[in-house]
Parts: C-alpha cells; sequence; structure tokens
C-alpha cells in the first residue's frame, strides 16, 4: 500500500537496518548520498553501526535547498549509470529533507524505480519528511512542483545524529512536532510544550511519537485526498510567508519557522471563526510565540504574501481550503477561508509583539 513503509526507531535502529540489508540487499550494489556536513557528522556514526554499508559508495551534494534541482538529479542519475547501477541497486538517503526529497526523487525515477531507504538527519527529517513516501524537488522556484509518490523500503530513525545539529534546525524541526501535537494528539502537544528542547535526551522519545503520528496520518491517507490534509495545519500561510521571505531578501526563514507564523495564524482564524475557544488559542498562540524569534511585517506586505499563496498548489480559486483547529488534539480541513480573512491574521501576527503579548496574556 502506498505510504506504508516500516519506520524504525530508537537504540536499534541501525542494527535492524544492518539486518535488513543482509537479508534484502544480498549482492547488491550499494550507495549512500548526503551532503558535506551529512557526510562528515553522521556517516562514521551510521558506519559504526551498518557494517553492511561500509563497502558503499558515497554521493555527496552541496547542503541546502538549491541541491533539490534537475541538474543535480540529471548529475546523480548520470553517476548512477555510469557505475552501472541496475534495478536491484540500493540508494541511502542519509540526511536532512533535501537530502531524503532529492534521494527519494532520484532513486524513484532511475530505471523506473530502484530501492532506497531513508536514514534521516535532522528532526524536521525525522519527524516529517523522511516519512510517508513523498518526494519532490523544486523548479523554476517554485518549491516541490516535480515529484512521485514513492516509498522507501523503509526509515530508519536515530536520534543521536541530531547531536551536531544547530540550534536553530532543532527548532524548525520542532514547529512541525508541535503541529502534529496540535491536529491529532494534545498530550504530545503537551509533552513538546513542557520539553527542553535542548536535551536530547528528553527530545528522542518526542521526536519518535512524532514520527509516529505523520506515519499513522499517512496510512490513512496516502494520497491526501482528505485525513493527510490534517499535516497542512499552518502551511497555508506558512508557505505564502515562505515564498514572500525569499523574495523579498528578509531576514530568511526557515520552512517550520515559516509554519510556526502559519500558526499563529491559523489558530487565530480557528478562533474568529468560532471552531476554537479562546482560552485554547492564546494557549497556543503564547507557546508559539515565544519559541520562535518575531518575523517583522508591514501592513501593506499581506497583499503580496496573499499573492503567493495563489500559486500554492494546494488553494483552488479565490477561495483558500485552510485545516483549522477544533480543540487542542483536533482539527477540521478544508474549511473556506477567503482574502480577506487571511489579511486579518496577518494583521493579527503583526501586532503581536512579545511585550504586547505578555501584557495581555498573562503566564499562568
Ligand atoms: N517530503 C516531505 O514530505 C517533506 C516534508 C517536510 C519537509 N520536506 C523538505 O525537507 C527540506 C528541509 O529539510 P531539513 O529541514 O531537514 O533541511 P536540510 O536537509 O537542508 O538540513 C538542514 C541543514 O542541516 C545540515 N545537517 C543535517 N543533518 C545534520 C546533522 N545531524 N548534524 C549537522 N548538520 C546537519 C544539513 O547539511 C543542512 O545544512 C525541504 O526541502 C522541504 O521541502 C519534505
Ligand atoms: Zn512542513
Amino acid at each position: 500500500m502506498m505510504g506504508d513503509h516500516p519506520v524504525l526507531m530508537g537504540e536499534h535502529a541501525l542494527a535492524h537496518l544492518d539486518l535488513w540489508l543482509a537479508e534484502h540487499a544480498r549482492g547488491a550494489q550499494r550507495f549512500v548520498l548526503g551532503d558535506e556536513n551529512t557526510l562528515d557528522q553522521c556517516l562514521p556514526e551510521l558506519l559504526a553501526h551498518v557494517p553492511g554499508l561500509r563497502q558503499a559508495k558515497t554521493i555527496q551534494v552541496r547542503s541546502g535547498e538549491d541541491s533539490k534541482d534537475l541538474e543535480v538529479c540529471r548529475a546523480l542519475w548520470a553517476h548512477l549509470a555510469g557505475h552501472a547501477a541496475d534495478r536491484s541497486t540500493l540508494l541511502v538517503n542519509l540526511g536532512g529533507g533535501v537530502v531524503t526529497d532529492l534521494g527519494g526523487f532520484v532513486a524513484a525515477t532511475y530505471k523506473r524505480g530502484i530501492r532506497f531507504i531513508h536514514v534521516p538527519t535532522t528532526v524536521m527529517g525525522m519527524v516529517d519528511a523522511a516519512i510517508g513516501g513523498k518526494s519532490a524537488i523544486d523548479l523554476n522556484g517554485v518549491k516541490n512542483l516535480v515529484g512521485v509518490f514513492a516509498d522507501p523500503e523503509g526509515t530508519y530513525v536515530h536520534p543521536p545524529f541530531l547531536r551536531t545539529l544547530g540550534k536553530r534546525e532543532v527548532l524548525n524541526g520542532v514547529a512541525e512536532m508541535v503541529k502534529h501535537g496540535l491536529v491529532r494528539d494534545a498530550a504530545h502537544w503537551n509533552e513538546v510544550r513542557r520539553a527542553p528542547l535542548h536535551d536530547l535526551d528528553a527530545l528522542a522519545p518526542l521526536i519518535m511519537r512524532s514520527s509516529a503520528i505523520k506515519a499513522e496520518v499517512v496510512m490513512e491517507d496516502p494520497r491526501e485526498a482528505g485525513p493527510r490534509k490534517l499535516l497542512n495545519f499552518g502551511h497555508s500561510i506558512g508557505h505564502g510567508l515562505e515564498a514572500f521571505a525569499l523574495e523579498s531578501q528578509q531576514r530568511s526563514l526557515l520552512h517550520g519557522e515559516a509554519v510556526a507564523i502559519g500558526m499563529v495564524c491559523a489558530t487565530w482564524l480557528s478562533w474568529r471563526t468560532g471552531l476554537l475557544d479562546r482560552d485554547r488559542m492564546n494557549a497556543v498562540e503564547e507557546h508559539l510565540m515565544g519559541l520562535f524569534p518575531r518575523f517583522k511585517l508591514q501592513e501593506s506586505d499581506s497583499h503580496r504574501i496573499i499573492e503567493l499563496m495563489r500559486n500554492d498548489k494546494k488553494n483552488v480559486g479565490d477561495e483558500f481550503r485552510f485545516t483549522l483547529l477544533t480543540g487542542i488534539g483536533s482539527a477540521r480541513v478544508d474549511v473556506p477561508i477567503n482574502a480577506a480573512q487571511v489579511a486579518e491574521a496577518l494583521e493579527h501576527y503583526r501586532l503581536l509583539t512579545p511585550d504586547a503579548h505578555l501584557r495581555h496574556h498573562p503566564q499562568t
């Protein structure tokens, strides 16, 4: 079934990968794809736990979103062909969402598809990008424009890889964990809310729960016909903001940071449309505003942000379809929201200075 791939997590995940290789990839040519950071910081640990990959050839791409590019794919396809990779070949993607998206897409298309494995090394990868069987590259500045649904043979989540990941990158992924809790699991939201995020030992079990939530939702709806849209919470406005930050050369905004702002706006819209009560709205807002630095917006920016949202493949016509909260841990998909409401939500965010915020909603 689509979207239905094993996700192995925790202490023995990599040992399972080694067993899997011995059982299912005997004699197969093996490649490990990574970027300069993951090959430097994570490959030694991977090889220490997975002897079956010690003979594998490594392929390095440059770190960063720019590598999710057709020219990079061309080079990778040519590289595989140059090494006489055949249909039995296995590609192991070791990295964040850039590497797993790129590697998944290249593997799924080379010779109509060779097998691949994801070994995520960022929080974003572990709880989101490496789970669910979607992979895509960017084209003409449009993110994820060209891609496929294709499942890895497995995703192996080994939290110790995160030891070398920067704080900003950790928080970036935490935004998606907050999202998973808010749309699906109130207990998870509470745990993530209280977790000391700098403490990897405390974070690791939460990452595993968050990965499991994503896997569950995807299993119910691999092709995104319904329930999977829950995962779009915060993403309509989030994607608009991401694109806006890119073209306005403002301080760069990571995906998770943009989604966090999108969640503040969507939570406010949930309250505004009567789906969520004010106390819950305040609690979500307070948490998100405390987690991420504020992104400065002008009142006039909403026009362009809304224009950019219209380009998003998830929106139809003049109305936007939002995933909104109906409580903590539950959400409704496909709620129609118009441009004026989006502008109001952005204005709400814009006026939320950290100080004003504390004044209006004192911490209890
Ligand atoms: N397919 C999906 O369902 C899906 C879901 C969410 C996000 N994504 C995609 O994921 C991408 C973002 O992924 P990301 O946030 O993981 O970014 P990323 O892959 O760019 O990684 C972030 C940075 O951290 C470095 N890095 C990775 N692991 C490290 C480690 N353990 N130690 C030190 N440095 C490390 C990388 O080299 C990079 O510089 C986007 O392109 C997004 O579209 C895809
Ligand atoms: Zn996201």
